[in-house]
């Protein structure tokens, strides 16, 4: 939890609860807890909740409601994504990925090569981290289930060519799996199911944006509450109609029959309010944090030559900043930023504490040595001049300490 004297720089990991979603959740704890399959009053009520927040989380997403599976969070959606969709495809046992995806993409693609003798190809990225479309393209063959690939990457920010990938994936008839994970609190997502008659489609933010999305190209898409400021816990698979997929858990047949277990009325409540307060303004929103972003690269790159942005330099979420800086660890990065009140990440979340370099920096092309010394900013809310002059001012001071007592007298 962060003080008020603490900002706090790491909305990619878990971003602020907002007052939305606290408020729909303490609704569902006030009105008393039930169980969405319980056939009394209580219980229609607690349906009714579940309904209402998969509603509004697919008309927010541009999804229909019955396109929405709820899991526990971007993890199990990841997995069930790959694992459920590539067990139930008969076009054989190839998977397209690539090496810059979150651990629950990669090791859901691992534990089908290992188990299930699927053949992995794990395409490269450029050194902003960008997947080609071609090659995607290319990789695809006549057994190719599914390709997986994240809309936008947790650690350096870059923002993939959807539009060109998902048509690359669409003529070959594998399915298309993106982890927007990172991407859907901050860019508009549109799943394409809503029709253009919709009184929806209209005024979904997305559509002005840019972001091209492609139809309905995209076969599955995964989300999570936390990122939106909603709880943690829990996220949702959106599964385009018709889709086949094997279940992960298996039990009493909730969110039809492919993710059973008692559904998290309280959660799904809050993500639904988290979702529909981020995507009512998310271009506004947006265009907020990129001036933030945009002062804090400028003026940290000023204050630090040796700093490297890392990341596409435009293609990149709005609100995340990452950069290397040779010769500190980002782990001292980050405890003299904290020690300042800013609350960073020395990489993603996941990869922080691990002594290893994050795969995905060394696949941008990074040395282990330099990967290393990686630092996120990634905003909840833009970020005020004085704020930016005292983390370049922190970082500095790291970067070239002061005299130590005695060095200078070494060579005198
Ligand atoms: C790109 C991406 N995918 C998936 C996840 C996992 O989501 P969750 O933390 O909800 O399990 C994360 C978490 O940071 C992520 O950044």
């Amino acid at each position: 939890m962060t003080s008020p004297s603490e900002t706090y720089l790491d909305a990619a990991a878990t971003a602020p609860l907002r007052p939305e979603a606290r408020a729909a959740m303490l609704a569902v704890y006030d009105g008393g807890q039930a169980n969405a399959s319980s056939v009394h009053a209580p219980g229609h009520r607690a349906k009714a909740v579940l309904d209402a927040s998969r509603g509004s989380i697919a008309t927010a997403l541009g999804a229909t409601p019955s396109e929405v599976i709820f899991t526990s969070g971007g993890t199990e959606a990841n997995n069930l994504a790959i694992v459920g969709l590539a067990l139930a495809s008969p076009r054989g046992r190839h998977i397209v990925t690539t090496p810059i995806e979150h651990p629950s993409v990669t090791e859901s693609c691992g534990f089908l090569e290992r188990v299930f003798g699927f053949e992995l190809s794990v395409l490269p990225v450029d050194s902003a981290g960008t997947v080609s479309a071609a090659d995607v393209a290319a990789a695809i063959r006549p057994d190719t289930t599914l390709v997986s690939i994240g809309l936008a990457n947790a650690e350096f920010g870059t923002v993939q060519p959807i539009r060109e990938i998902a048509e690359a994936v669409r003529a070959s008839g594998a399915r298309l799996h993106v982890d927007a994970v990172q991407a859907a609190a901050s860019l508009p997502i549109d799943f394409g199911s809503q029709s253009a008659g919709s009184p929806t489609a209209g005024s979904r933010p997305g559509e002005s944006a840019g972001l091209g999305w492609p139809g309905d190209a995209v076969d599955a898409l995964t989300v999570a509450s936390h990122k939106f400021g909603g709880p943690q816990g829990v996220g949702a698979l959106l599964l385009r109609r018709r889709t086949p997929i094997e279940p992960l858990l298996h039990g009493g047949g909730q969110e039809r029959g492919a993710r059973s277990g008692t559904e998290n009325v309280a959660g799904a409540a809050g993500f639904a309010a988290a979702v529909s307060a981020v995507t009512a303004s998310i271009g506004s929103r947006a265009a907020a944090l990129a001036v933030s972003r945009d002062a804090l690269v400028r003026e940290l790159l000023t204050a630090l030559p040796g700093a490297r942005l890392t990341g596409h330099p435009e293609e990149r979420l709005p609100g995340h900043a990452s950069f290397v800086v040779p010769g500190v660890s980002g782990e001292s990065l980050l405890v003299a930023l904290d020690a300042a009140g800013f609350a960073v990440s020395s990489g993603s979340a996941c990869a922080a504490g691990k002594d290893e370099p994050s795969p995905a920096l060394l696949a941008i092309g990074l040395s282990p040595e330099i990967a290393q010394t990686a630092v996120r900013f990634t905003l909840a809310q833009p970020l005020g001049e004085a704020e930016i002059a005292r983390i370049v001012a922190t970082l500095a001071r790291e970067v070239t300490p002061g005299p130590q007592p005695g060095l200078g007298e070494r060579g005198a």
